[in-house]
């Protein structure tokens, strides 16, 4: 049996979940960049795609807010405009961790319509040890869970498949000296109520850490990444940032080991603002037993790429609302965030 370097996975562990700091999720895969890009009617294409990653990659400063950032594997190899160095390089110089998505994308899950199953297991050993040759040092792999209570989604074959291939792809990286983040995102799409989010996500993410003990994933090297407990995206009723942090914190308490390595969350389709001031309302319920942080790409990345529009000129407007959100999102972390803040300039 192949050994895990127990040590450096807590190193790893201990450097991503640095207080005050966020994990930037930059790992869209070239369609969705292409479609963010367009989004700003810019043309997606290689070269755009690099200097939309260079945009938040190549920013003064980004370590003092960012302990790692999840590349995709077209950024993990390219370089930055000097042409001299790897993104991996660069963040390596800042003292950055580099990290990289491993699935090879949620598809659909045969016999089960809408849902879906993330795929990429077969050749991972050999990928993640090239990655991990590379200067990778954490790994992400996404699996996507949708509610629907009226179709009875998500069927219990859906969490199972999934959280199966979740415990399997965290050993594996593992071996290969990488901490697995661990992302079963509950979906916020539909007209769900916070109560349903707050089930579904306890049972999925209790079901994950079932999988990653059978699996003999190490714990303390595993970073969940979750979505929060909030009411679906098409629910009329709005929870407060109070309700979603009560639920979000029942649902850790209740389903996460204590000796986890670290939780972090994702926006999922959250504004910006939204973001900020749930992680605030949660951080200020702590202590947890186990360290939180951001880990978002939308509610990072979208106020910057709006202003950037793929023009050079609008660099520097795009990377201080970047840098804006990275500093809220850091006080809210500390539970020190107040929405009055979005407007000082
Ligand atoms: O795979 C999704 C990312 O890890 C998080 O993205 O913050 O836009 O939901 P998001």
């Amino acid at each position: 049996m192949n050994e895990i370097n127990t040590n450096l996975l807590e190193e790893t562990v201990k450097k991503l979940l640095a207080k005050g700091k966020g994990i930037l999720a930059a790992d869209e895969s070239n369609g969705t960049a292409d479609k963010r890009l367009q989004s700003v009617d810019v043309e997606g294409g290689e070269e755009n795609r690099r200097r939309y990653r260079e945009l938040f990659l190549c920013m003064d400063g980004l370590e003092d807010y960012v302990s790692g950032v999840i590349l995709y594997d077209e950024t993990f190899w390219q370089k930055d405009c000097s042409g001299e160095k790897t993104f991996v390089e660069k963040l390596e110089e800042k003292g950055v961790v580099p990290g990289i998505k491993v699935d090879l994308g949620a598809k659909d899950f045969p016999g089960f319509p809408e849902e879906k199953l993330t795929i990429g297991l077969d050749d991972l050993a050999e990928r993640a040890g090239n990655y991990s040759k590379h200067g990778g040092r954490f790994a992400k792999w996404r699996a996507v869970i949708k509610i629907d209570e009226e179709k009875g989604l998500p069927t219990e074959e859906a969490v199972e498949a999934n959280a199966d291939a979740l415990g399997r792809y965290a050993r594996i990286v593992q071996e290969a000296g990488l901490v697995p983040i661990v992302e079963p995102e509950v979906l916020l799409t539909g007209p769900h109520s916070l109560e349903t989010s707050e089930k579904v996500t306890k049972y999925v993410v209790k079901k994950v850490f079932e999988k990653l003990n059978e699996y003999r994933a190490y714990i303390p090297g595993v970073i969940l990444k979750t979505s929060m407990v909030i009411n679906g995206s098409a629910n009329v009723d709005e929870a407060s940032a109070e309700e979603v942090a009560d639920g979000t914190v029942r649902m850790l308490l209740e389903s996460v080991p204590e000796n986890v390595g670290g939780v972090v969350f994702l926006s999922g389709g959250q504004t910006a603002v939204e973001a900020t001031t749930h992680l605030d309302a949660i951080a200020e319920r702590e202590p947890l037993p186990f360290e939180i942080a951001f880990s978002y790409a939308r509610a990072l990345q979208q106020p910057a790429l709006r202003v950037w529009k793929g023009k050079d000129e609008n660099t520097d407007l795009a990377r201080a609302e970047f840098k804006k959100r990275l500093e809220l999102n850091q006080l809210a972390d500390a539970g020190d965030y107040d929405i009055a803040m979005e407007y000082l300039e």
